[in-house]
Parts: structure tokens; sequence; C-alpha cells
């Protein structure tokens, strides 16, 4: 059989964006049981976060190869163009993440979250949502787009516009992108701040009352960082994501520095470990603290045993990112050797 087509990692996302592939007719063997996120009922724990799903036809794409969250990568308020390729570099992990020559299982990420305007991603939302399946969901990753001068309110108001935006559209659950590792301004990382997490989580609540909301999240300093966060945002939050790549800085073959020396997430193989930990330390959290948080499981999952470890750690839904867009068929794999 060909194989199927897949994000090109040596084209621009601009590219990628006007070349998704169009839905497939698969078999999609069924995983027994009772299924939800955020409450809403779907028809397995497979799901993929923001990030591969530049669009409608990308959402529909996978949708037709067994996902059943399907998360619209993140989006602005306002335009913003992506970084210059490459987005994806190919890397091979170790001590010290190194580009790779070959495909691997893991990249670096570096898109700086661009955004189409709010009338494209808007309108785009709506069709969607009309397309998807009973038991498949639709949920929104929105960000602030902070201008010189912003503090924390008007950051929370700007996610809060996205997020009602997102709704109004027709977005099931609304995902508030807390932790970017590929941006350097105001909107990156701040579920490390208690406070400004909150803020953020206050806004979008009020601004969906009727939504499920999720906030992604990266890694912590340590548990009591953790704890602050989840205790400060449990009265407004229905899920944390955790998490969004591990950051780390990316040499080339002759150890010299690449993206100016700046960190980036990293995706695929690499993290997986990283990932289940800092899911497990999160889920005892939150159990030790009695909080209404749900969790979900991301961060270099690929196989039925990695969604089954995330499952028993605490998730109750698993979402796949890199090991999705490197094989399209990974959920029906998963689903087969279920
Ligand atoms: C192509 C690509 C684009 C991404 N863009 C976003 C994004 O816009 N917003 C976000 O919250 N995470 C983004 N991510 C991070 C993923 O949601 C996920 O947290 C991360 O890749 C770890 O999962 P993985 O190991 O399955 O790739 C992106 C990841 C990839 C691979």
């Amino acid at each position: 059989m060909k194989p199927l087509p897949r994000y090109d990692i040596a084209q621009s996302y601009d590219w990628n964006y006007a070349h998704a592939p169009d839905p497939v007719a698969m078999d999609v063997p069924a995983i027994p049981g009772a299924w939800d996120f955020c409450g809403l009922p779907v028809a397995s724990p497979l799901g993929m976060p923001a990030g591969p799903l530049l669009n409608g036809r990308w959402i529909l794409y996978y949708a037709s190869l067994g996902f059943d969250v399907l998360t619209y990568k993140t989006v602005r308020s306002s335009h913003r163009d992506c970084y210059p390729v490459p987005n994806l570099l190919p890397v091979r992990g170790g001590t010290r993440v190194t580009a790779a020559g070959d495909p691997t299982d893991s990249w670096a990420i570096s898109f700086g979250m661009p955004s189409k305007d709010p009338a494209i991603w808007r309108a785009d939302i709506e069709q969607t949502r009309r397309a998807l399946g009973p038991r498949q969901v639709l949920c929104v990753s929105v960000v602030a787009s902070p201008e010189d001068g912003w503090g924390l309110d008007e950051i929370a108001a700007d996610f809060a516009r996205c997020a009602h935006w997102a709704a109004d559209a027709g977005a099931q659950v609304v995902e508030a992108n807390l932790s970017c590792p590929n941006v350097c301004t105001g909107e990156a990382d701040l579920y490390l701040s208690a406070n400004a997490a909150r803020a953020v989580a206050q806004a979008c609540r009020a601004a969906v009352p009727a939504l499920p909301l999720a906030l992604k999240i990266g890694a912590f300093d340590n548990l009591d960082q953790m704890r602050e966060t989840a205790r400060a945002v449990a009265e407004y939050t229905t899920a944390l994501s955790t998490m969004n790549s591990v950051t780390a800085p990316v040499f080339d073959a002759g150890g010299e520095p690449l993206f100016g020396g700046l960190r980036r997430g990293i995706g695929g193989a690499w993290t997986t470990s990283r990932c289940l930990d800092e899911l497990r330390l999160l889920a005892e959290v939150i159990r030790e603290e009695r909080l209404p948080l749900r969790l979900i499981g991301v961060g270099g999952v690929a196989t039925a045993d990695h969604v089954r470890a995330r499952l028993a750690a605490g998730a109750h839904q698993v979402q796949i990112a890199t090991a999705a867009m490197l094989d399209p068929e990974c959920a029906l794999r998963i689903r087969r050797n279920w």
C-alpha cells in the first residue's frame, strides 16, 4: 500500500497549511471501554494535542485515522507569521540533543506559535466542528499575543478573547497554552507562576462558562511549584495537559549551537520517560491536595503500551503529536495492538 501522506518537514508551515491531505477510508478498530474527554463522551482515549493539526482539513484527516480528540493548533487574536524552516528538525538525544541528518523518532520544534487571522480560524473551526463524528471532540488551543506595556490583566483578557471566539465558533473544549517553549515573550511559561496561571484560568473560565477548560503546561522545577500552580487553577480548570515537550539546547554535528543558542521544545521518543514521570508527580499532587482536576497525558507517546502507562499513571486521555506525524497510522496501530 502507498504510504499515507504526512506533514512535509522540508516545506514551510504555510505550504503544509495549504497541502492538508484528504480524509481516508480506513478500518478503525474499537478500543473497548467507556471513554470521555473532560466529561464529553469519546470513542477512545486517543487524541492529538495542539500542533500537528494546522487547520480543519488536517483535523479531518487525522479524525479518519483513529484519533477522537482533535486539538486545533494554537490560535491567537491576530495574525502571526511562523518562524523560518526548519520548524521540525530531526534530532538524536543523549546527554546533548544533536541534529540528525536523517529521519529519527524525535525532533526539535520551532514554529513560534504562528496563527492565521481570527476571521480565518473562526470560520474554519465552525466548518470543522460540523464535519466531525458523534464521539469525536474538537478542542481549540489558544494563547495571548502580548504587546509592549501589557500586564497580566491584558494578557489574561487576550487569552479570554480567543477562548470566547473559539467557543463561539464551535469548540467543545478550550485549551489555554500556558507553556510554549519556543517563544521568549510574555506568553511563554506562564504556568510557572501560580498567580499568572490563575489569572488566565479565571479569565478563560469567565469567557467560556459552559465549556470544559484545559491548561497546557510544561515541566515544573520542583514539587512545591507544581502544587502551587495546581491549587491556584483548580477552581477554574477541568484538566491539565502535561506536558508541552521537554526543552533543550540543540547542537549541530560539529557541536555548534543551533536556533541562535536558544532552547527548543523536543517532541518524540527522547521525551517519553521524562513526560511520564512528570505526569505521575502531578497525579500524586492532585490526589494529595484532593483537587478536582483531570489529567491529559502528552509527550513521547507512540505505542499501545505507552498509552496504557499514561492511563495507569492518572491520565484520563492520551495525546500524540510527533509519533502521529511520523506515522499517520499510529492510532490504527495502537488500536490493532490494544
Ligand atoms: C508540529 C508541532 C507543533 C506544535 N505546536 C504546538 C502548539 O501550537 N501549541 C501547543 O500547545 N503545543 C504545540 N506542540 C507541542 C505538542 O502539543 C506536544 O506537547 C509535544 O509535541 C509533545 O508531544 P509528542 O512527544 O507526542 O510530540 C507542537 C508539537 C509539534 C510536533
